[in-house]
């Protein structure tokens, strides 16, 4: 096992951003030292409807993904859990039931925000669409706590989604910064990382990162944007 960007295990990245390219079902006794897990896992697929994810139904379809269409939060619930002591996961709204049971299995406290896409088309053939994406956040405590402006503090974010075209499902950088700043976490997992967004996301904000990608187009990428990405002036 080497870090996807160094080639060295223990990872001696400078920015100490370290990507796994592989199933991280495979990695749990490496991870550790994570005050959060913030992660995009691969969304329940069946009944995606619209409003911004029409690209996905693509990239979900067949290849490496088989069989992951519907993301069961059970089979991956340690590496969700067990890894920091807070937890916050984009999901569809399929699975709103899934992550507040998994808080409750786990004895945890759970709430729900949501990321509004401003560019998404919300109602067509009589029928809402999604404009809307959902964040579980389980935790047992927060890994700390910074006090920064209202709209920094709302569940709710809009902004219109990501044209950037590094991965499908890639998220706004400012909304994955929003939750490092405010919860002002240190080491940041994601081991559903896609193009790395989350890990572009603590650099940025001068924290340590460990993500992990089973397709390795993914793991290039990230690699690719965290090489662009200048180290922070503080
Ligand atoms: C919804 S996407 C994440 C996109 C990411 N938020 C971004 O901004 O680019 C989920 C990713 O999880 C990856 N994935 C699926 N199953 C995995 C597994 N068992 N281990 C690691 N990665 C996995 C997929 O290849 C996909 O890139
Ligand atoms: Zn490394």
């Amino acid at each position: 096992m080497k870090c996807y960007r160094c080639n060295l295990w223990p990872c001696n990245c400078g920015d100490e951003i370290c990507i796994l390219c592989g199933n991280c079902l495979d990695f749990a006794e490496s991870i550790d030292g994570c005050d959060l897990t913030l992660t995009d896992p691969p969304y329940k697929h069946a009944h995606m409807d619209g409003g911004g994810f029409a690209s996905e139904r693509k990239f979900y379809a067949g290849g490496a993904l088989d069989g992951l269409n519907n993301f069961d939060v059970q089979q991956y619930e340690a590496v969700l859990i067990n890894h920091a002591k807070m937890l916050i996961a984009f999901h569809s709204r399929d699975l709103i039931g899934d992550y507040a049971s998994l808080a409750s299995r786990h004895g945890r406290k759970y709430d729900l925000h949501a990321w509004h896409k401003t560019n998404a088309i919300p109602f067509t053939a009589n029928t809402w669409k999604s404009d809307i994406e959902y964040i579980a956040l389980v935790w047992q405590s927060k890994p700390g706590w910074k006090q920064l402006n209202q709209i920094m503090h709302s569940k709710c974010f809009s902004s219109p989604i990501c044209t950037d075209k590094h991965h499908p499902a890639c998220k706004p950088i400012p909304l994955i910064a929003k939750y490092i700043a405010v919860l002002d976490a240190k080491k940041i997992f994601d081991p559903f990382m896609g193009s790395g967004t989350t890990l572009v996301a603590a650099k940025q904000l001068g924290r340590k990162a460990i993500g992990i990608e089973i397709e390795e187009k993914y793991c290039e990428i990230a690699a690719n944007r965290l090489a662009n990405e200048p180290r922070p002036l503080f």
